[in-house]
C-alpha cells in the first residue's frame, strides 16, 4: 500500500505537482448540496432569510405551507387546501427533484418556519434538458420583504452552475407584482397562452416569460 504523505512534508516542486494532480482528479461537486446552500441572507425589515434545498423530511410542512398560500392569492394553480398531495407523495416528489441534477426545490425560512418555496423543474430528454420551468410562492405575511427576489436570485445562480441555459415560467397576465419582479430579474416576455386558468367561471391568460443563461 502506498504511504500517505502530508502535503506539508513535500518539497515545493512536488507540492505544486501534487496540487495540480488533486485539482484534476477532484470530481466537480454538485452545487446543490455543497457550495451554494444553505445560504443566509438579510431580507428587508431586518429579517434573516435562510435558503436551503428542501428534503423529504420537509414534506409535511411544505404541504401545510402550500395549502395555506393557495388561499392567499388567486395566482397559483390551486386555491386554499387544493394542493392534494399526501406526505408520501410529496416525499417521493422531493426525492425525485433531489435526484435530477438539473431540478431544484428550495425552501426559504424565517425563524425556522417556511415562508417561500421555489422549484426549478427540468427533464432529462436531451433536446430540452437545458431548460427548467420556475415556480415560486411567498407567504403573504412576508410579501414585499425582498424574499421572492432573493429566492429567484439564488435559484438563477444555482441554475448556471447546474448547466441550465434557459429558465421559463408562466405567470397569470393580471399578476402585475410577479411580472414586475420577473422583469426586474431580466426575464423577457415571450408570448401569451390563452385560457390558461379557469377560476370561478372566468378564463385568464398566462404570460410566458424566459431568462437566457449565457
Ligand atoms: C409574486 C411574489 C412571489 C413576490 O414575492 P415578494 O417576496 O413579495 O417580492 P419581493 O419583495 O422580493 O419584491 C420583488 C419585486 O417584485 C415587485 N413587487 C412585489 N410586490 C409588489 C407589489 N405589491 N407591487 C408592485 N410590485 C411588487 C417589485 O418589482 C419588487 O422589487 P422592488 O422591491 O425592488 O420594487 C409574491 O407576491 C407571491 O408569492 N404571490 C402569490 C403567488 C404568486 O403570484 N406566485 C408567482 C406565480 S407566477
Amino acid at each position: 500500500m502506498q504511504k500517505r504523505v502530508a502535503l506539508s512534508e513535500l518539497n515545493p516542486a512536488k507540492r505544486k505537482n501534487h496540487l495540480i494532480l488533486v485539482k484534476h482528479l477532484k470530481p466537480r461537486q454538485n452545487p446543490t448540496m455543497h457550495s451554494l446552500f444553505p445560504k443566509t441572507i438579510g431580507a428587508k425589515q431586518g429579517q434573516t432569510l435562510h435558503i436551503d434545498v428542501a428534503t423529504p423530511e420537509d414534506a409535511e410542512e411544505i404541504i401545510d405551507y402550500t395549502n395555506r398560500v393557495g388561499g392567499e392569492s388567486d395566482f397559483l394553480t390551486f386555491g386554499k387546501d387544493e394542493f392534494w398531495a399526501t406526505p408520501d407523495g410529496e416525499r417521493a416528489f422531493i426525492r425525485a427533484m433531489q435526484e435530477n441534477p438539473k431540478s431544484l426545490m428550495l425552501k426559504g425560512s424565517i425563524h425556522g418556519k417556511i415562508v417561500s418555496i421555489l422549484t426549478l423543474n427540468a427533464t432529462d430528454r436531451p433536446r430540452i434538458a437545458h431548460v427548467a420551468e420556475m415556480g415560486i410562492s411567498v407567504s403573504a405575511d412576508h410579501w414585499r420583504s425582498g424574499v421572492g427576489r432573493l429566492m429567484c436570485v439564488a435559484s438563477i445562480e444555482w441554475a448556471k452552475y447546474a448547466g441550465l441555459r434557459k429558465i421559463n415560467l408562466r405567470v397569470r397576465e393580471d399578476n402585475l407584482r410577479a411580472i414586475a419582479m420577473y422583469e426586474g430579474l431580466s426575464f423577457i416576455h415571450e408570448g401569451i397562452s390563452q385560457r390558461a386558468y379557469l377560476v370561478n367561471g372566468r378564463y385568464y391568460a398566462d404570460r410566458l416569460m424566459g431568462l437566457a443563461l449565457d
